[in-house]
């Protein structure tokens, strides 16, 4: 299609019952505000110029929009209020010339694809009408523009709710907000339309009716699909679209060849990005730029957040953020991972074990009870159940360094910084304090002493000194007394 092309994207409006601070266009579902979504909608187009209409809380939507799509054109809108004021001026930033079709998003309606819009225009540019919309038929229509048919089935005009009469509020088609237009039939129509209405405010959908009477045609696409046009009005609805994009996300994985086991269960951002066998259990949330390579396992109950998976990796129940695990690592269950951890391939950091900043080699495993912070361990090394790195001194945060194939015991403390050389081994429950060189045992633990009969003495009559008493004449005693 060589027709030229822009898209006008309305933002204005203030979202009253959203009853928020945050503007509604900046509310988030799949992991992103709703404006996000219909901005990438909008380039999938590959028009000419965006171009979005702010003005409630104007910098912080204006800002978050040219974050997310820098090439977007800015527009304020006046204080002439209605959709159709915000198009007008919207009109006034397109490129000087420009004779193409103008398609209208709303800022509030994310669900909205690619496909539909592209059928949307390519009826309108063969038809050669001055608009084309979309719409649809709802059980309940209230509170939406109803489409106003003849007796042939050609659409006539748009009544909003509030100028309607009794007999239009009973039809059940409503105007889903989403148009294409011909931008000179558009500039003529909208320079008629007034204010003249029960909202005061300049309305778009007046269009159709004075597109018809200046000789163009017009005509509604009704889409069976009613979440296309779905729009977020309050948090009852912000949650229905956020979980009808879930849905729709998940479903386009499982097309993909991923296996989602719960759909209901499974969040998955946007932009997350999994490849094909990766199988995904129940309660997992899957959130920002998280990428997932195939054959990993993730799952039941776990939320990555921003993380890298590599193939064939398997996360049971646990959570992480800003982490990569490379291919075949086994994490959980019960892991609390922090940014900064890198687990090499193969590794393991196993249950009740929380890491920050921490890179692990290949093979090497962290599979108990511990906390592993601002470290670097080698490969093949192991690190004992329980074993905490003092990172802290209350005032710096210090880093420390383990060699290749070193063996940690159970129970160690390293008080940072220290280094570990490759091969060392230190003794279960060592605070180690010192540097331990290459190969070495590091033991600081004061050599066990046992005081015969210290329970009977200290502690006469107790179950425990009754039950070393039996052990004595039973003569079950450890042979082993010192
Ligand atoms: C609008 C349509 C209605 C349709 C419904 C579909 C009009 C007059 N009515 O009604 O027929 O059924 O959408 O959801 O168009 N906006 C501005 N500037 C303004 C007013 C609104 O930019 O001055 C923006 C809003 O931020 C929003 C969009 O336009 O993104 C739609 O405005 P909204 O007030 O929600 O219109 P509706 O009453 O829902
Ligand atoms: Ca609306």
């Amino acid at each position: 299609m060589t027709e030229q092309l822009a898209v006008v994207i309305l933002a204005a409006g203030q979202g009253t019952r959203m009853n928020s601070a945050t503007p509604k266009v900046l509310h988030r579902i799949g992991g992103r505000s709703l404006i996000s979504h219909v901005l990438d909608t909008a380039a999938g187009l590959h028009p000419q110029s965006i171009i979005a209409v702010v003005r409630h809380e104007r910098e912080l939507v204006a800002g978050a929009i040219t974050d997310h799509a820098p090439g977007t054109v800015i527009v304020d809108q006046d204080e002439i209020p209605g959709t159709g004021r915000a198009v007008e001026q919207a009109l006034a930033a397109l490129p000087s010339g420009f004779d193409g079709s103008v398609v209208v998003l709303s800022g509030d309606a994310p669900l909205i694809d690619v496909a539909t819009l592209n059928r949307l225009i390519s009826g309108h540019v063969e038809h050669r009408r001055g608009m084309t919309l979309l719409s649809a038929v709802y059980e309940d229509p209230s509170g939406l523009g109803r489409i106003l048919r003849d007796a042939d089935g050609s659409m006539r005009a748009i009544v909003e709710e509030k100028d309607a009469d009794e007999q239009q509020r009973r039809i059940t088609e409503i105007n889903g907000g989403i148009y294409v237009f011909a931008r000179q039939a558009l500039d003529r129509a909208l320079a008629e339309i007034d204010t003249n209405n029960a909202q005061g405010e300049k309305y778009l959908t007046d269009a159709v009716a004075r597109i018809l009477s200046a000789g163009l045609a017009v005509d509604a696409l009704v889409t069976d699909d009613p979440w296309l046009i779905a729009g977020v009005n309050d948090r009852a609805q912000l949650a229905e679209a956020g979980r009808e994009l879930n849905r729709r996300i998940v479903r386009r994985h499982q097309l993909a060849g991923v296996t989602v086991q719960d759909p209901a269960t499974t969040w998955i951002d946007a932009d997350v990005s999994i490849e094909p066998d990766t199988e995904i259990l129940p309660g997992t949330y899957l959130h920002g730029a998280t990428s997932i390579a195939g054959r990993a396992v993730i799952g039941p109950d776990t939320t990555l957040v921003d993380c890298e998976v590599g193939e064939g990796a398997r996360i049971r129940r646990s959570e992480a953020t800003l982490a990569v695990f490379a291919a075949n690592s086994e994490i959980g269950p019960f892991s609390f991972i922090r940014p900064g951890t890198e687990l090499g391939e193969g590794g393991k950091l196993g249950a009740f074990v929380e890491t920050k900043n921490a890179q692990i080699g290949d093979g090497s495993k962290v599979p108990h009870l511990s906390y592993v912070g601002d470290i670097v361990i080698g490969t093949g090394s192991n690190v004992g159940a329980g074993t905490i790195v003092a990172n802290y001194d209350g005032v710096n945060k210090h880093r420390s360094v383990v060699g290749d194939a070193v063996r940690i015991g159970s129970k160690n403390v390293l008080v940072s910084p220290v280094t570990i050389g490759d091969g060392a081994y230190t003794a279960a429950g060592t605070v180690v304090r010192k540097d331990v060189p290459p190969g070495s045992l590091a033991v600081n633990v004061a050599p066990q002493r046992n005081l015969d009969g210290w329970v009977a003495e200290h502690r006469p009559g107790t179950g425990s000194a009754r039950a070393a008493e039996q052990s004595a004449s039973t003569g079950q005693q450890a042979d082993t007394q010192q």
